[in-house]
């Protein structure tokens, strides 16, 4: 087919530009050496010791000894908060992050129907593989489903967090806004990062607030082995927070559940409409 010669071609950050507006621009999927979230979760599942390796961009690192087995753990063994967060769910469930499945393996077994997404290719792997029928390699960044497709959406283990930060939490939030059904709700757990006697947690609270950014905005990878996760944002905030963070996206905070410590789950429900960004 011949060109236009009177057309300009579109300079290349144009067309990047325009297919970002039409969410035709997919986060650049992991490569498999940097799913060392999977990796982890993989060699779990085949039944290996495994500790879970989290990098803050300090330099601090905090190795979890109970790491990816935390995932495949079963509703009798979960905190109590925990379970009463999957009191409230209803209808059509989305379930952000789902690691190894075990909430939507938990809710699928009740008779809900329940889409496990993940940027993980191998925990979404092991996801079905452990029995989870609607299972989806994809970002929480390029969620693009039509109104009315969810009545829930759970972002559990501490997945407020995959919210990322103060703007991108507020954009996610609208997002799942227009995808949820009238009276939808979302329910999230977070940690309180304020409720801590670590110094070393404290000055990074201190530094990050400097740059300009939530306290507890800790910016992480997790390594295993020689696998290397990408660097990302991860939010842990305060309940004053949260609500702060909520505010004219649409959604309020129902109810808190507390633990006995600094995490805690929210049950979020929606508003009318978000107000218009300004
Ligand atoms: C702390 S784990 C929680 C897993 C699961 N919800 C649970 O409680 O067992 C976080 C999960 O989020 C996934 N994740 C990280 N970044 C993500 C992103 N941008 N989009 C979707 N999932 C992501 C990881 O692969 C991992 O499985």
């Amino acid at each position: 087919m011949q060109r236009n010669p009177h057309k300009e071609p579109k300079p290349e950050i144009w067309r990047i530009l325009s297919k970002m507006r039409s969410g035709r621009l997919r986060t650049m999927a992991l490569k498999p050496e940097e799913d060392a979230y999977g990796q982890e979760i993989w060699a779990c599942y085949q039944g290996k010791e495994v500790f879970e390796v989290v990098e803050r961009d300090d330099g601090y690192i905090d190795p979890s000894p109970h790491g990816p087995k935390i995932y495949f753990s079963r509703y009798a063994d979960w905190a109590p908060y925990h379970r009463r967060a999957m009191d409230f769910v209803k209808g059509r469930v989305l379930d952000i992050g789902c690691g190894a499945g075990r909430h939507s393996l938990y809710l699928q077994e009740k008779g809900f129907d329940v889409l496990g997404i993940d940027n993980s290719p191998l925990a979404i792997k092991v996801s079905k593989l452990r029995g989870l029928k609607k299972a989806r390699v994809m970002s929480i960044d390029d969620l693009n489903y039509k109104p009315d497709t969810f009545d829930t959406i759970i972002m559990m283990g501490n997945n407020f967090g995959l919210l990322g930060g103060f703007k991108k939490a507020r954009m996610v939030l609208r997002k799942l806004h227009q995808m949820t059904s009238r009276n939808a709700l979302v329910i999230a757990d977070s940690l309180d990062p304020y409720k801590t006697d670590n110094p070393d947690h404290l000055e990074y609270h201190k530094q990050n607030k400097e740059k300009g950014r939530m306290g507890g905005q800790v910016r992480i990878r997790i390594r295993f082995k020689r696998y290397v996760g990408r660097w990302f944002d991860y939010l842990m905030v305060s309940k004053e927070e949260m609500k702060e963070v909520l505010k004219g996206t649409g959604w309020d905070v129902r109810q808190f559940i507390d633990s006995e410590g600094p995490p805690y789950a929210a049950v979020l429900g929606k508003m009318a409409q978000p107000r218009p960004l300004a």
